[in-house]
């Protein structure tokens, strides 16, 4: 077997349509095209999504394969995100990825993407040593991960209503401000103040998260902010998501600190969407800092969704011959 294989990969689960090269672990290229058509609506809808991955894979695939020099002919298997997503956004991918794999005649490898999300952490000069805790924060997950190889990994918590980064959209949502709210949270709250406003503390199980109380909290004090003054939102916006984030990352390091120090572990790393928050990055560096761990945070453009860690998970698999028959039935991926 080829030891540094050529792959191409293809992420489509949400509102990223992504195609990335990858010779072994390295990454020859990544493409990823945002869907921005989602920001009037607040939020992915996704009809709207399956058809514009639609419009955009081929484009996306051909320019990964120009950005890093190959021609398909060369490609030693196809990866694909299985799930968990979208359905109609995985079925645009998966049957691109078929077809592709059945007319090049190569292996079809399918890559769970919460799992892909986690090996983000791989892309770097500097990988967490297993066994480690990931702190996995997405649109749709907030998870804890103990994570023991490449393709061993254990789920020991996670949210019992919204994910981070849905808390994060959602307070973008009520105070006006586009979709996704993450990066526009982030910007606001970085000339804010990050105690002039207070949240409540979940009351939930040690390892588990719990979003939907704040942003509660946060509905009732712009609705009486604005009975009092209509530009209530205006005057305290920066200092109103500067509170709001600190608490979200104070409750993802909490629960976090714990697991690490039952699993006693020595590497803690972060990775999804919600891993691209300066506020949640700065934090972890200065806990471990602090507490004799050792922090590991994905570059930036393997935070959010992106084929090229799709492309890391499947040459792991491509060297266990773990492959997809063309008949599988995908999206069945739930957890782990
Ligand atoms: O992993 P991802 O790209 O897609 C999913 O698999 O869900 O994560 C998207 C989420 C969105 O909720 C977005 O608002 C959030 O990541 N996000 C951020 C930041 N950048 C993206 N949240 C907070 N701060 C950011 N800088
Ligand atoms: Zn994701």
């Amino acid at each position: 077997m080829k030891e540094n294989p050529l792959i191409l990969s293809i992420e489509s689960s949400c509102d990223e349509t992504s195609a990335a090269v990858l010779e072994g672990e390295k990454v020859l290229s990544n493409i990823i095209s945002s869907q921005v058509q989602h920001e009037e609506y607040g939020g992915v809808i996704p009809e709207l999504a399956s058809r514009l991955h639609q419009q955009h894979i081929l484009k996306v695939v051909n320019k990964s394969l120009k950005v890093a020099s190959k021609e398909l002919n060369e490609l030693d298997a196809i990866a694909v995100t299985d799930g968990p997503g979208l359905m109609g956004s995985l079925l645009v991918g998966n049957s691109f990825a078929k077809a592709l794999s059945y007319g090049l005649g190569v292996p079809l490898i399918g890559v769970h993407h919460m799992k892909a999300h986690v090996l983000a952490n791989f892309l770097t000069d500097n990988p967490p040593k297993f066994p480690f805790m990931c702190l996995t924060v997405s649109g749709g997950h907030t998870q804890l991960v103990y994570v023991k190889d490449y393709v061993d990994m254990e789920i020991i918590g996670e949210t019992i209503d919204d994910a981070a980064g849905e808390a994060f959209d959602k307070a973008a949502k009520l105070m006006g401000l586009p979709y996704p709210g993450g990066p526009q949270v982030d910007k606001l709250a970085s000339k804010g103040d990050p105690i002039a406003f207070g949240f409540p503390e979940p009351e939930v199980g040690k390892y588990e998260f719990s979003f939907s109380g704040l942003k509660t909290s946060l509905l009732y004090k712009l609705r009486d902010g604005l009975k009092k003054d209509e530009n209530f939102i205006e005057t305290h916006k920066n200092d109103i998501a500067a509170s709001y984030q600190k608490k979200i990352v104070d409750i993802l390091l909490k629960k976090l600190g714990q697991a690490a120090k039952d699993y006693k572990v020595q590497d803690l790393a972060i990775a999804g969407g919600v891993s691209a928050n300066s506020e949640l990055r700065r934090r972890l560096i200065e806990f471990c800092e602090t507490n004799g761990y050792t922090a590991h945070i994905p570059p930036f453009e393997f935070c959010t969704d992106n084929a090229g860690m799709i492309g890391f998970l499947a040459y792991k698999k491509f060297l266990k011959n773990d492959f997809l028959a063309i008949n599988s039935v995908p999206f069945t991926r739930g957890g782990f």
